[in-house]
């Protein structure tokens, strides 16, 4: 199929509104636009045909008992296709639009492959003003994962979304994605209480205010041979580069020490403070600044950017430091040690 383009939107123009309405048009009847998100891309097909869902996963390549996000222009719009509840209202109040999925009992309208079956269905209302303006001319609500080949970094960029889904969708929408990792699911299990399915933009310690949060047990660990999951997604190989990542466990001394020795062809996502005595390395690696080491919103927005930029080097193995689990490292942490298959390397 040929990919139609739209590398900056721009609602101020009338070309651009042209160009959004012609993607919704393409959304309701039935066809695949990528957009951007805060958070990062969406394949995009009508939430409410089921045969746009199996088309999504398609393009994908994605196992179809992984189910979709439902995108929705506002909060109020969640009581048409789940049962929502107090808890959500706060929620919505505080979060929404913006970073925060939550995991509801859907109503019969969803269709079955939108949810890979199961009783829930998990909803999202995105604060970037082209996702926004894409839902409501499509006038129905957009069911999207990631806009990656399954298994890839989900992509944040325009030409990261091409390298995935050229060729293989109706319309790409470019933008920015100001997070850079998906969003925060939850799902609510009582009046006070939510599992935090996977981290994202807004932490346990924010969502804590409303309700007692319990980590899934896949948010932090590997899961062991066929358990059972809370998330289908969190049993697949995710975000993953092409090239080995090892994370390295320790402080900057033990990193530098450990990089010193090290030969070959290797590259190096690390924090810009250590970019200097990296840069004498005589090997000469490839070297990627993921922020300051104390800017974690500027290293998750640099994650899954610099993943694929650092598979295109030719590198033998990429190497970055294994982050802490507080606050917004908690979303850095999950996504790196899927990244890295969890090989983690204990420096002492
Ligand atoms: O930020 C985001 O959430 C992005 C943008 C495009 O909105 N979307 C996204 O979708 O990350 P996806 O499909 O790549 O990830 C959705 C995750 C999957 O791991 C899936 O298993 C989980 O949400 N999920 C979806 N519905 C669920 C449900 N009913 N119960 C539990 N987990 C669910
Ligand atoms: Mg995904």
């Amino acid at each position: 199929m040929k990919t139609e383009y739209i590398e900056r939107p721009d609602l101020l123009t009338e070309e651009g509104r042209r160009g959004i309405a012609r993607a919704g048009k393409i959304i309701r009847e039935g066809g695949l636009v990528v957009f951007p998100t805060e958070t990062v891309f969406g394949l995009g097909g009508n939430g409410l045909d089921a045969d746009a869902a199996a088309k999504i996963y398609a393009a994908k390549g994605r196992p179809s008992d992984n189910p979709l996000i439902i995108h929705i222009a506002k909060p109020s719009d969640a009581a048409e296709y789940t049962e929502t509840n107090d808890l959500f209202d706060r929620l919505a109040s505080r979060f929404m639009p913006g970073p925060l999925t939550v995991v509801l009992p859907a109503k019969p309208i969803v269709p079955k492959t939108v949810t890979a079956g199961l009783r829930t269905v998990a909803v999202r209302c995105p604060s970037h003003p082209i996702a926004h303006a894409l839902i409501e001319a499509a006038g129905v609500p957009i069911a999207a994962p990631s806009a990656n080949l399954s298994g890839s970094p989900s992509p944040t960029t325009f030409a990261h979304v091409r390298d995935d889904l050229d060729g293989r969708v109706d319309m790409i929408l470019g933008g920015e994605c100001e997070i850079g990792v998906e969003s925060t699911i939850v799902r609510i299990d009582s009046p006070d209480s939510l599992t935090l399915l996977r981290p994202g933009g807004i932490t346990p310690e924010e969502l804590g205010a409303f309700a007692r949060v319990t980590l899934s047990d896949a948010v932090l660990n590997k899961l062991k041979e066929g358990e059972r999951v809370q998330s289908p997604g969190m049993k697949y190989k995710h975000y993953a580069p092409k090239t080995p990542l090892f994370l390295l466990k320790g402080d900057s001394e033990g990193r530098e020490r450990f990089l010193a020795n090290e030969t070959g062809r290797f590259a190096v996502i690390a924090y810009t403070e250590e970019l200097s005595v990296l840069g004498k390395h005589p090997e000469n690696p490839v070297l990627f600044d993921l922020g300051s080491e104390n800017d974690r919103a500027e290293q998750l927005h640099r994650l899954f950017y610099l993943l694929r930029e650092a598979d295109k080097t030719g590198c033998e193995k990429i190497y970055a430091a294994l982050p802490g689990t507080e606050g917004l490292s908690l979303a850095l942490y999950n996504r790196m040690i899927r990244a890295a298959a969890y090989r983690i390397i204990e420096l002492n």
